[in-house]
């Protein structure tokens, strides 16, 4: 029998961008090169339908830059960026793709219009993307949207100040599924928002993922927020993926020194625990001048001079976690065996 192997939804392979510093007239009278800022660097992953991958990583580690590249709002350096196989600047004009990626980012008001209500936001939506035919369609896919968003249709002549934040980011989840996306890149969608708002936000994606199969780049800063509805996760560090896992392996069994000090972040409830787990040692290095070799190699415990030479490879490994690390911690130890060794981290 012949199988017929699906392409993912979405493939990213060695995706870069780099911000180039306009030259100066100095610069350009002595000579000096351009000085870049590798934002991405070569970061490859992909995401089947009606999956969730969550990324985390420092501030400033390319997050909503990577996210960015994938809706089209930067234009990549390098790298390729498939849509079901195919390339995404093939596949016509970007208004072609902006119905199957749509956007949300950290701070919804910034991206609502102050003097449109929630009603006309959406029918606004509605009708640049065509999806309608009259206004009573019309009215009714508002009122459903707002349903599923978990929104009294009853607030829909309401501006956007008269919502709380979280009332604010689901209006952002109602105008991004109002074109119907098979993918929702998340930037921190939950970050600006009190702890018991978070998770009702949270349940709200999953809940989007699992009745209408729309898949999630979930983007975030603690691991803690994308724990529980990614399958996998991606862990960056000055622009490079450096491990890549499936979610609940990667917080058993975290093999590179940087996913496991991220892990040791998180609060444990037991303080005798607490008390063994280090933070995170060391500035984040100047991302314009990283550290030669490993980008990690200046804060890692399990450094060496092999590190300094050059960027490790993503290596695979059994247990399909891929690693970028000279020096992994073996995935065959267990979760007590790691928390009783932390402290040597
Ligand atoms: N438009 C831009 N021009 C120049 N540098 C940028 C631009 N956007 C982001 N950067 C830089 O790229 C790096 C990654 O930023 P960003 O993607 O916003 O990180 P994150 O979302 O993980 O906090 C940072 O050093 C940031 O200063
Ligand atoms: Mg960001």
């Amino acid at each position: 029998m012949v199988k017929t192997i699906e392409a993912p939804l979405l493939e990213v392979r060695h995706l870069h961008k780099r911000f180039d510093k306009p030259r100066g007239l100095i610069d350009l009278l002595s000579g000096a090169p351009a000085r870049g800022l590798h934002a991405v660097h070569d970061v490859s992953f992909s995401i089947a339908a009606g999956e969730t991958l969550g990324i985390v990583g420092e501030s400033g580690c390319g997050k909503s830059t990577l996210g960015r590249c994938l809706v089209g709002l930067h234009p990549p350096s390098a790298g390729e960026i498939l849509w079901r196989g195919r390339p995404i600047n093939e596949l016509g004009n970007s208004f072609a793709i902006s119905h199957k990626i749509q956007m949300i980012f950290q701070d919804p008001y910034s991206s609502l219009n102050p003097r449109m209500t929630l009603a006309q936001t959406l029918g606004e939506t509605l009708k640049v993307h065509g999806i309608v035919a009259s206004k009573s369609e019309r009215d009714d896919r508002i009122d459903e949207l707002l349903l599923t968003v978990g929104l009294p249709p009853r607030l829909k002549d309401h501006l956007p100040h008269a919502f709380s934040g979280g009332q604010r980011q689901r209006i952002s989840i109602a105008r991004a599924l109002a074109v119907g996306p098979e993918l929702i890149v998340a930037d921190e969608p939950v970050s600006a928002l009190d702890a018991s708002v978070q998770a009702q936000i949270i349940n709200l994606f999953e809940e989007i993922r699992e009745t209408m199969g729309v898949a999630f780049l979930f983007i975030a800063h603690d691991l803690n927020v994308v724990r529980h509805i990614s399958q996998r996760i991606g862990v960056m560090y000055l622009g490079q993926m450096m491990e890549l896992a499936d979610a609940d392996t990667l917080f058993d069994t975290p093999m590179h020194p940087y996913s496991r000090a991220l892990l040791s972040a998180i609060p444990l409830p037991d303080p005798e625990q607490r008390n063994l787990v280090p933070s995170l040692e060391g500035e984040l290095p100047d991302p314009h001048n990283p550290p030669p070799g490993c980008a990690f190699s200046s804060r890692c415990p399990r450094v060496t001079a092999a590190c300094q030479e050059a960027i490790p490879a993503l290596d695979e490994y059994p247990s399909d976690q891929r690693v970028r690390c000279l020096h992994p911690y073996q995935p065959q130890i267990s979760r007590l065996d790691q928390e009783k060794s932390r402290h040597v981290l």
